[in-house]
């Protein structure tokens, strides 16, 4: 709680106001390249495009790749939802860009894009973070916000707990991972098992045939010291080096061991300690929901668990469907509508991609 941030003060002018925004998200953090149309709360259209398929041979992301992709993908895919939404570029109120966290060059290649946009409409830009949109997502599906709920951002470079009273201006960070991020971690058990890159849903569906009780893992943090002063806080890299350990031991040994049972007893590791301190931090803060986001919300033990967790102490959780768990258009539209409606002010015209951007910065 030392270390917590709050979100710096946010100018908010009545002149960027607007109740019912048509705001256009343009996703360029990894691999997708999305764009979406949404008009206040309500989604209108959203179109992905991916590159993932070209890294499956690397095993990892290929950032040049990546930003080429974005390149040849942007105004194909643009087109495409304007013509689904039946919407002409003239009619859009702002522009909404993920401005970070992300890798350098697709960012750079989306922010390109949407300055060349907006300068030529002559509309307002606004650079967001995309990791809150992982979480200002969740209104297009579920509705309005609730007044202050604790947010559980979860992905391939993020595993977070956030205190959140308006995403477009208080946002407090309350911890997050020491080392591996959730995704990050299911990845490198997903290669240390053999499984095609990304290993995340792999070792998901593997997870899901095995047994939770066969091997018991390691929880990160857990001993009352750091419990305390880790209230927040993740850690899997001694989990992931545990089953690393456990698995070459097998192979040197000759000996058969259950991948499904190493998914299952890992998967529930991580799981345990999401799940744990996300309804911890809602019982300390006194809040009564948990919105959950980001790529690795698409787990199905986390989506599962928490429901089962967070129902035995009357709390309510919101988590966006599968297809908006991953990276999209839809969430970066969704934090830019959010900011329009509350009034805050648009970004400069040269603000430029913010690969580390804080989660306690929403804009720009
Ligand atoms: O949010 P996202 O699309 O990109 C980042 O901003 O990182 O998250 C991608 C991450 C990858 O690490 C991927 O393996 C993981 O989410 N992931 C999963 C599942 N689906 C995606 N991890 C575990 N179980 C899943 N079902
Ligand atoms: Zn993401």
């Amino acid at each position: 709680m030392d270390t917590a941030l709050k979100t710096p003060q946010l100018e908010t002018s009545q002149q960027w106001r607007k109740e019912k925004p048509l705001v256009l998200g343009i996703e360029s953090t990894c691999d997708e390249t999305g764009f979406a149309l949404v008009r206040g709360g309500e989604l209108l259209v959203d179109r992905t495009a991916t590159s993932m398929d070209e890294y499956a041979r690397y095993g990892g992301i290929i950032p040049e790749i990546a930003s080429r992709a974005h390149l040849e993908s942007f105004l194909p895919t643009l087109e495409s939802a304007l013509t689904e939404a039946h919407v002409r570029l003239e009619e859009i109120d702002a522009i909404a860009v993920a401005a970070g966290p992300g890798l350098i060059g697709s960012l750079t290649v989306g922010i390109c894009g949407a300055k060349a946009l907006a300068q030529t409409l002559g509309k307002p830009i606004y650079g967001v973070n995309h990791v809150l949109g992982h979480l200002a997502v969740d209104e297009l599906v579920d509705g309005p916000m609730p007044e202050q709920f604790i947010g559980l951002v979860v992905s391939g470079g993020h595993s977070n707990l956030l205190h959140v009273r308006d995403l477009a201006t208080d946002v407090v960070e309350l911890g997050g991972t020491l080392d591996d991020a959730a995704g990050e971690a299911f990845d490198k058990v997903g290669r240390l098992l053999g499984l095609p890159y990304p290993g995340g849903p792999h070792v998901d569906k593997l997870s899901q045939a095995g047994n939770v009780e066969a091997i018991k893992f390691p929880r990160g943090l857990a001993s009352a010291r750091d419990k305390n002063k880790y209230r927040y806080d993740f850690s899997f890299s001694g989990l992931k080096t545990a089953v690393s350990r456990y698995v070459s031991a097998h192979e040197k040994q000759g000996e058969p061991f259950s991948p499904e049972d190493v998914c299952a007893g890992f998967s529930e590791a991580v799981n345990d300690s999401l799940t744990a301190k996300a309804v911890q931090a809602c019982l300390d803060l006194e809040c009564s929901t948990i919105v959950v986001g980001g790529g690795y919300s698409a787990n199905s033990r986390l989506r599962s668990l928490i429901e089962e967790r967070a129902q035995a102490k009357g709390l309510t959780v919101r988590m966006p469907p599968l297809r908006f768990c991953t990276d999209n258009g839809a969430q970066i539209a969704a934090i830019g509508s959010t900011l329009v409606r509350a009034g805050v002010r648009p970004s400069e015209s040269d603000f430029a991609p913010d690969s580390q951007m804080s989660l306690t910065v929403p804009v720009m």
